[in-house]
């Protein structure tokens, strides 16, 4: 990367860079073409819509937690209309939110009996009347397996929120029936291999074939991290052709990543402005891990990342492995807000540039104003190499969220 251009870039900005998300995209087109699955990104976990005309000519649509995300998934990557699909998944909607979603899913899961009776009346009637419109109707299972950790992260931990556990179906398919149930959902991943769905498949066949074989589709959910250099794309593919074989009832499978759509392509640029002496050095920038990168804190992780001193990039060398240390943090009041213990073999100056890397999934979507700390601005380099700057928060952002 020429470091000169660099320089043009404002601190701070979440940069993404274009090259490398088409390659994610090449990736997970192959899995659509060798597995015949349809993927669709995750607007939890990747949402930069300025770059959805590239993604709309690779996946098939979008997934979304509710009403804010399905409008910006049919706006900006567009719903049936564009033969695009727009799924969505909540732990509980409200009555306007149906109303609102009905125009524009293709899709709704629910995660209760309780819901999807509350709103089967509303949803029968539309599809009633909009029979080129109609919305599949599915239900998020929990098969009580998965390998998340930590908990925070991990759908079927004991008294998770989120799925029908497989005791709980059978009651509701006692006293409901699945009669407009088209399409059945687990999601138990996080940044996972095809190992792991391999080890999860048995448990939702243990507890749910029977009604699997009465669906037209199922959705996977996120969590596989398709697109990282080891993942085994051979077994993922295998996996979902077998599901096929053994349930050819299923006229569509989906996957619905966010993070693998946004893995490693693109970085946040920070800038030091002071360092500090307590028992070592503490360098303060101008982005925060509580505001712009809560994951560090957590998950918790440490990023990757590299100093811009004096136009030399250079990466750091882990914790300690290098001649000069330092803690990372933001400029926060928050006492525990640190991004990490970093070491390079030069020492970083106060108006030094970081680059801290793949922070493009799961940070802009949670960015916040906590103390009014400014939201770092949001750029892109193109396929041709140029920068552009997108968009720029100021003041009004703070002010206007606040009162
Ligand atoms: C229901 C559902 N689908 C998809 C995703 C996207 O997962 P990831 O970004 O890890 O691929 C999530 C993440 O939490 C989710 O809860």
């Amino acid at each position: 990367m020429h470091t000169d251009f660099l320089d043009l870039i404002p601190s701070p900005c979440y940069v993404l860079e274009e090259a490398k998300l088409e390659h994610n995209l090449k990736i997970l087109d192959q899995v659509q073409k060798q597995a015949r699955v349809k993927i669709l990104v995750a607007l939890k976990g990747f949402a930069f819509w300025r770059s959805f005309d590239l993604v709309g000519r690779y996946l098939h649509g979008s997934t979304a937690s509710g009403i804010y995300e399905a409008r910006l998934g049919y706006e900006t990557l567009g719903g049936r209309e564009a033969g695009k699909e727009v799924c969505v998944f909540s732990p509980a909607y409200k009555r306007q939110e149906i109303l609102d979603l009905l125009p524009i899913a293709t899709h709704l899961i629910f995660n209760s009996f309780t819901q999807w009776q509350t709103f089967k009346p509303l949803i029968d009637s539309h599809n009633a009347q909009n029979p080129s419109q109609e919305i599949q109707v599915g239900l998020r299972l929990n098969p009580l397996y998965s390998e998340v950790t930590p908990e925070i992260y991990n759908p079927c931990a004991p008294r998770s929120r989120l799925g029908i556990t497989p005791s709980e179906f059978q009651k509701g398919v006692q006293e409901y029936g699945l009669e407009g149930i088209s399409g059945l959902h687990f999601h138990t991943h996080c940044e996972q291999n095809s190992d792991a769905l391999q080890r999860t498949l048995p448990h939702i066949l243990k507890h749910f074939s029977p009604y699997l074989s009465q669906m037209q589709w199922l959705n996977l959910g996120g969590g596989h991290h398709i697109t990282r250099h080891d993942y085994d794309l051979p077994l993922l593919i295998s996996l979902l052709q077998d599901l096929r074989s053994h349930f050819p009832n299923l006229q569509e499978i989906f996957l619905e990543p966010g993070e693998a759509v946004g893995w490693q392509c693109g970085f946040l640029l920070a800038e030091v402005i002071d360092i500090i002496e307590n028992q070592g050095k503490v360098a303060i920038l101008d982005v925060s891990a509580a505001a712009h990168m809560p994951d560090c804190l957590e998950m918790p992780y440490r990023p990757s990342a590299m100093k811009l001193s004096h136009k030399t990039l250079e990466p750091d060398k882990g914790e300690h492995q290098a001649p000069f240390h330092y803690r990372l943090g933001g400029p926060t009041c928050l006492s525990g807000d640190v991004i990490g213990d970093y070491s390079f073999d030069t020492p970083l100056e106060i108006g030094d540039k970081i680059l801290f890397e793949d922070m493009i999934h799961y940070t802009i979507v949670k960015n916040n104003t906590f103390n009014g700390v400014p939201l770092p601005s949001l750029g892109i380099i193109n396929s041709d190499g140029d920068f552009n700057l997108l968009k720029t928060f100021d003041y009004y952002h703070y002010k206007e969220r606040n009162g």
